[in-house]
């Protein structure tokens, strides 16, 4: 039995999870085989990318991708290694190209990924044969999402579950306001935990307790949601909470925030336009969630995304995004400082939980420890984690 077998065997449901899942190198390695290289990843909005020959690259690990747009509109995305003798072709991390020439040797591609002109070869070179190998895409109302796996895992379920809860955002017509990169001392679940549970908002987060109902898991909060659901729901919009349970890799939910709030700011009042169809403030926070890399919170006139990308064990890159409606104008509809002072606050005050959390896994007493009731995202998480696991585990037998 090699290591992740008897990690995978010691688990028990409900408790922290074992040192070496945030520590072992090997642990990593195999995350990465039977998760970042397989499951469906968040890489970026449409809206990034609006022109044609627009690309963004993604890099996860030692795999980059070329996600770019075509003359059609339609979004492409391809492994970013030359056919040729392997060169990458993007070395920037957004950039525009009317067509994609490998910087080595000068052969040409289309934005779809097909060669079109390869220099100096032989007449007979079959260019039909050396396209860029496609990474697969699947678009969720404007989000980005790419596969690395050969054979994705279906994805219909999740379409189908966030689908209603970004379509009123219109993403295709927001625009990034701003955008933030930290880079953290921690292992990515960490962070991806710390995002499943509000058992540490009430001391920690004083900021976002204030403008949330319920966030200290204090305050009763069910008459505000039944009349802001029923308020919603008049106006067409999804509220049913989808949970994450057994294999699905999402969540989402809509929540109130705390009666006469309207956005997500330190005063409550709004940042911006409202965004899309929203024609008021008062539509709560859509929370979602697609593991292992996506995290979305919208209100009414902004949405604060997250990116979580692994660099080893130790280490994760967070890439924050900010976005606006297409039409809010910087310093007319809204101010970047005020715009972005809340999750500033709020995820800074989360990059040093994981961190903490990260440095005391590390001590050599660290033993899993037991989950409060409120936790209980965070054993789902773990679920559809370990079960990722034994999988790729059973399947490399
Ligand atoms: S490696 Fe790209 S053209 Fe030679
Ligand atoms: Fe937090």
């Amino acid at each position: 039995m090699n290591t992740l077998q008897l990690l995978l065997e010691q688990y028990k449901k409900g408790w922290s999870l074992e040192r070496e899942f945030y520590t072992s190198q090997e642990v990593f390695e195999q995350e990465m085989t039977y998760i970042w290289k397989q499951h469906w990843l968040f890489a970026g909005f449409s809206c990034e990318i609006p022109e044609s020959g627009d690309y963004l690259t993604y890099m996860v690990l030692d795999q980059s991708v070329i996600i770019i747009r075509d003359d059609d509109g339609q979004i492409y995305a391809h492994h970013n290694s030359c056919r040729h003798r392997g060169s990458a072709i993007c070395l920037e991390e957004r950039g525009h190209e009317d067509k994609l020439k490998c910087p080595y040797h000068s052969w040409v591609y289309d934005k779809n990924g097909s060669l079109r002109s390869a220099r100096l070869m032989p007449d007979d070179l079959d260019k039909s044969q050396l396209g860029l190998h496609p990474v697969h895409v699947a678009m969720i109302e404007g989000a980005i999402f790419i596969s690395l796996a050969d054979k994705p895992p279906d994805f219909s379920q999740e379409i189908a579950a966030l689908s209603p809860y970004l379509r009123p955002y219109q993403l295709d017509n927001a625009k990034v306001a701003y955008r933030d990169r930290y880079e953290l001392e921690a292992n990515w679940k960490l962070i991806g935990e710390n995002f499943r549970e509000c058992y540490h908002c009430g001391p920690v987060h004083i900021e976002y307790c204030s403008v949330v109902v319920g966030a200290n898991l204090v305050e009763d909060r069910e008459a505000v949601v039944a009349e802001s659901k029923v308020l919603w729901q008049q106006q067409g919009l999804a509220v049913d909470t989808i949970e994450n349970t057994g294999d699905a890799s999402h969540y989402a939910t809509r929540y109130p925030l705390r009666p006469g709030m309207e956005s997500y700011t330190l005063d409550g009042k709004p940042a911006a336009l409202p965004m899309g169809q929203y024609k008021q403030y008062d539509n709560g926070v859509v929370g979602l969630i697609n593991y292992p890399n996506f995290w979305m919170d919208g209100v009414s006139d902004y949405i604060w995304c997250m990116r979580i990308t692994p660099i080893d064990a130790l280490r994760a890159v967070v890439d924050l995004t900010w976005l606006v409606d297409g039409k809010a104008v910087e310093g007319v509809d809204y101010d970047i400082e005020r715009l972005t002072e809340f999750w500033k606050i709020t995820g800074e005050q989360d990059w040093h939980l994981c961190e903490n959390n990260q440095k005391g896994i590390r001590s050599v007493r660290y033993e899993p420890g037991p989950m409060a009731p409120s936790e209980e995202d965070v054993v789902n998480f773990h679920t559809w984690y370990l079960n990722r696991m034994r999988k790729g585990v059973m399947k490399n037998q």
